[in-house]
């Protein structure tokens, strides 16, 4: 039995890019998650280097941070019963080119030959995760 939960969602820039915005949050919706927060934003350095504090020192970082400043990023705090695995699930796996079809990323995402991995949207971890994340973000 899962807790009511909230997490963070991030369109990223590739998503905004692509007029994909509606159809992530469709995705959502039709689940039966509630978007209870959004807000469509240009994050800064710091904001991101704080997000993705855990990959700091790996190769892909600062071509990860410089993806996620090319673009607006839409921030969602999603909620439901379960929605932080339950988004995951959503989303499927990192790379899009091995994501599951039926995921926003299987479906929606592939490769494009560029230095980090562009795979439309994040969703939080863990329960920490959720709370560091929607703390930074909203
Ligand atoms: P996210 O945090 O963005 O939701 O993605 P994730 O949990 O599926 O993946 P994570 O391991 O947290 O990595 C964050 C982002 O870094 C890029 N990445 N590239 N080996 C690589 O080239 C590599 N590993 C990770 C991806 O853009 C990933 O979403
Ligand atoms: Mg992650």
């Amino acid at each position: 039995m899962s807790e009511l939960q909230q997490t963070l969602v991030l369109v990223k820039p590739d998503g905004v890019k692509r007029n994909l915005i509606g159809e992530i949050i469709r995705r959502c919706e039709a689940k039966g998650y509630v978007v209870l927060d959004l807000k469509k934003i240009q994050p800064s350095r710091a904001l991101l280097e704080e997000h993705y504090a855990e990959h700091v020192g790996k190769p892909f970082f600062e071509p990860l941070v410089e993806f996620m400043l090319s673009g607006d990023v839409v921030a969602i705090r999603l909620e439901g019963h379960g929605v932080i695995d339950g988004f995951r699930s959503l989303a499927g796996s990192t790379n899009p080119t091995s994501a599951a079809p039926g995921t926003i990323r299987g479906d929606l995402g592939r490769e494009w030959g560029t230095k980090v991995v562009q795979n439309l949207v994040h969703g939080s971890d863990s329960p920490e995760s959720a709370e560091r994340e929607l703390g930074l973000w909203f």
